[in-house]
């Protein structure tokens, strides 16, 4: 069958709904952007525990610590799917840990900011979780099968990290007058980065156009980030805070907020390696690698006698 054949009935079974597993027929381009996009997720899911991570030793009180543990200790979890999600479409571990590593892959801009203050892990998981939770509630209904289901049980376990988040950030707004500065500092600081974790606008998006036509994504970078300015515009009003939007402003005829421009250029600065924290969090993630290889070298002689004994048993 030529390949055109071949494409054509892949795209039938993309527009039948028919979700798309790892030993089906798929276009090399299809196997790519989808290895790009769930081991750029992963990344962005472990590289995320480093900002709040720092904090967990910082915690305010001993539940306010189990829930940050908890919490990144999911994160890591997320990561560890998300990369046997990609490893089913044939790139390795081992390959996307060292793209990560060497600077070649990239993760999500947000991870690149400084959890400076307590309330950074109210707005970390109000804001940059819910943003993720969108996408990902999205994500569930992605052609490619692992990642979709990948994506169930992540969404679950985002909710709650969304709910902690905002719990952190109404007891700040309902505190003293400097733990209500701490909560608005910390709003006005993690708002715009957030907004930028859905990508560039459509119209600058390289990969949007062909992901929707294969389902990877049913709604654009734009759609999912006018929702998310929706749903925070009135959530924000719970915490008697303001979003660092002087544009910010409902629009009967839009039936949605309008908003302000986003900085670009910060935007692709950040992505391009130059944001606050990028150096430090790719020297973190390479300490951690170097300091864990006895852990891989531990596993991978354990792995080795296990089967030269097996073999010797069944010989
Ligand atoms: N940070 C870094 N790079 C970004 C980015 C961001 N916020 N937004 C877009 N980019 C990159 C894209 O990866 C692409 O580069 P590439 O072709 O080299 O990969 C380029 O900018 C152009 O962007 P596109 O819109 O064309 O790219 P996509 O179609 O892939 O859309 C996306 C970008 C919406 C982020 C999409 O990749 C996606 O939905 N990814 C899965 C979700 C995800 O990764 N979320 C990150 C946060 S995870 C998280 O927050 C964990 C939570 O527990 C806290």
């Amino acid at each position: 069958m030529s390949i055109t054949n071949l494409e054509q009935l892949f795209q039938d079974k993309i527009d039948a709904e028919t979700k798309i597993e790892p030993r089906d027929w798929m276009p090399d381009a299809y196997r790519k952007t989808n290895i790009r996009q769930i081991s750029q997720h992963a990344h962005s899911e472990v590289v995320g525990m480093l900002p709040e991570g720092n904090w967990i030793s910082r915690a305010p009180t001993l539940k306010r610590k189990a829930i940050l543990l908890a919490k990144v200790q999911d994160e890591g979890g997320h990561g560890l799917y998300l990369y046997s999600a990609a490893e089913t479409l044939g790139m390795s571990r081992d390959e996307m840990i060292a793209d990560l590593l060497s600077g070649k892959a990239k993760y999500s801009s947000i991870f690149n900011y400084p959890a400076i203050t307590w309330a950074d892990m109210g707005a970390i998981g109000w804001l940059v979780d819910g943003a993720a939770i969108l996408n990902q509630v999205m994500l569930c209904r992605t052609s490619y099968g692992p990642y979709a289901r990948a994506m169930v049980r992540i969404c679950k376990e985002e909710s709650f990290h969304q709910r902690q988040g905002f719990d952190i950030l109404l007891s700040l707004s309902r505190g003293t007058d400097e733990q209500k500065a701490m909560c608005q500092d910390s709003i006005n600081r993690w708002w715009w980065p957030s907004l930028m974790m859905f990508g560039p606008k459509d119209s600058e998006s390289t990969n949007s156009d062909q992901s929707m036509k294969w389902k990877i994504k049913r709604k654009t970078n734009d759609e999912l980030r006018q929702q998310f300015v929706d749903m925070i515009a009135e959530q924000i009003k719970t915490l008697g805070m303001r979003l660092p939007d002087d544009q910010l402003k409902w629009n009967e005829n839009r039936k949605h907020y309008d908003y302000g421009e986003i900085n670009w250029e910060e935007f692709w600065n950040v992505v391009k390696g130059n944001g606050p924290c990028n150096k430090q969090r790719l020297e973190a993630r390479r300490k951690a690698h170097n300091d864990g290889a006895w852990v891989r070298e531990a596993a991978k002689v354990h792995a080795e006698k296990k089967a030269a004994r097996e073999k010797q048993a069944a010989a």
